[in-house]
């Protein structure tokens, strides 16, 4: 279902074996959130914007119109993604041919912007993941991303110390007390954000990770509604990143967050499909007055049962199920689709071949949908399938 040669923002693309790009999301390519004058996701980022510009004491430079088509380079090379590592894979990304993608991260511009000379900044764009199709996924979400660097001199202390080998905490090219500085700074400045956003008495706690362009790496996790829920990545930024960037005498930090799960957690969102649904949604968010705690989102009341459809068949070569899930999405352009699960998984001793069934939930995010509502559909799917070469069952 994927196009073919194609043209994003005025520029044409070749095809290649690495096009998987569809027309459901080329026709949703730039129709983004977060720039939507009270969309719930418009309103995080601001009240992001309105943290750092009001308690932070310094000023943060705003992109948020940077194109999401980025070369491969971009996306992945620049901050030292292995060449090897999985999250290049075709089956997690929207390739528009085997050097360009659509951004899988915001993190895509940290080195395009430092060679800018940009040093302390906030980008927040759309970005776009193949995945799984459930309330809390959706191939195109929206990311705020953050970098501070330091000079020496604004940080008072050497910065750089041969160390030969990096340890658990630090990296080989830095001092250890810049570290701990830059690293303190950082998590200051995020528990102040995480306060601003859930309240002074939140419940949060910070756990080591690991991303390839940060050293070290932290995630910051909250406490809502009995679970521990992953609001952001960040870190130390790798040195590398730095020389890729034109500033190698500084030391700085990242962060990276999805704008939908914090918007689904501080409104009690529940359905990812609800941040497309503008016209309902801009009708409640136009009373929000800037105060969470008060605010609620009246969900849509669904009454009717998700209707269930089971399509079982023998998978083409190479059939992933986010294959299966980008065909439905293609055909679904209303979302009626609610989610999917992969049911069965069953190999032929003869043949050898390898049999898929999907069981697809259909409810609308506003209304619920009957049998005879969403028929069509799945017709629609079993022709694409066979299309494909797919055995049907
Ligand atoms: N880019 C990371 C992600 O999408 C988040 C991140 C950004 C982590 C910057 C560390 C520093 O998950």
């Amino acid at each position: 279902c994927h196009i073919r040669n194609v043209s994003l923002f005025g520029k044409d693309y070749k095809e290649d074996h690495m096009t998987n790009l569809t027309p459901r999301i080329i026709n949703n390519l730039g129709n983004h959130k977060h720039r939507i004058p009270n969309h719930p996701i418009e309103i995080i980022k601001n009240e992001i914007y309105k943290f750092f510009d009001s308690k932070t004491g310094i000023t943060f430079a705003k992109f948020e119109d940077l194109n999401p088509v980025v070369t491969v380079e971009q996306n992945f090379d620049s901050v030292l993604i292995p060449k090897d590592h999985v999250s290049r894979d075709k089956k997690d990304n929207y390739y528009i041919n085997e050097d360009t993608l659509l951004r899988a991260h915001t993190s895509a511009h940290q080195v395009e912007l430092l060679r800018k000379k940009e040093s302390t900044f906030l980008c927040c764009g759309d970005v776009y993941r193949r995945d799984t199709m459930d309330r809390s996924h959706y191939p195109i979400f929206h990311q705020m991303e953050g970098v501070r660097l330091f000079s020496e001199e604004e940080l008072g202390i050497p910065l750089f110390q041969d160390r030969k080998q990096r340890t658990e905490s630090c990296q080989e090219h830095y001092s250890l007390e810049a570290v701990e500085k830059v690293e303190n700074e950082l998590k200051i400045t995020l528990e102040g954000l995480v306060k601003h956003l859930f309240g002074e008495d939140v419940q949060y706690r910070w756990m080591d990770e690991y991303f390839p362009f940060t050293h070290p790496s932290f995630e910051i996790e909250v406490f809502y509604e009995g679970d521990w829920l992953e609001i952001l990545g960040c870190g130390i930024m790798e040195y590398q990143v730095l020389v890729n960037g034109c500033s190698e005498d500084k030391i700085g930090w990242a962060f990276g967050l999805g704008l939908e799960r914090l918007a689904m957690r501080l409104f009690d969102i529940n359905d990812i499909r609800l941040f497309w649904k503008s016209e309902v949604v801009l009708d409640q968010f136009q009373s929000f007055n800037g105060d969470f705690r008060q605010f609620k989102f009246v969900l849509p009341e669904r009454k009717i049962e998700p209707a269930k459809f089971d399509l079982a068949f023998w998978i083409p070569d190479g059939f992933h199920d986010h294959d299966f899930y980008d065909i439905a999405r293609n055909i679904d352009v209303d979302d009626a689709i609610e989610n999917v699960e992969l049911i069965d998984v069953f190999s032929h001793p003869k043949t050898g071949k390898t049999s898929h069934c999907y069981r697809t939930y259909y409810r609308g995010a506003l209304k619920g949908l009957q049998f005879k509502d969403v028929e069509h559909i799945d017709t629609a799917i079993r022709a694409v399938l066979a299309e494909q070469g797919a055995g049907l069952r």
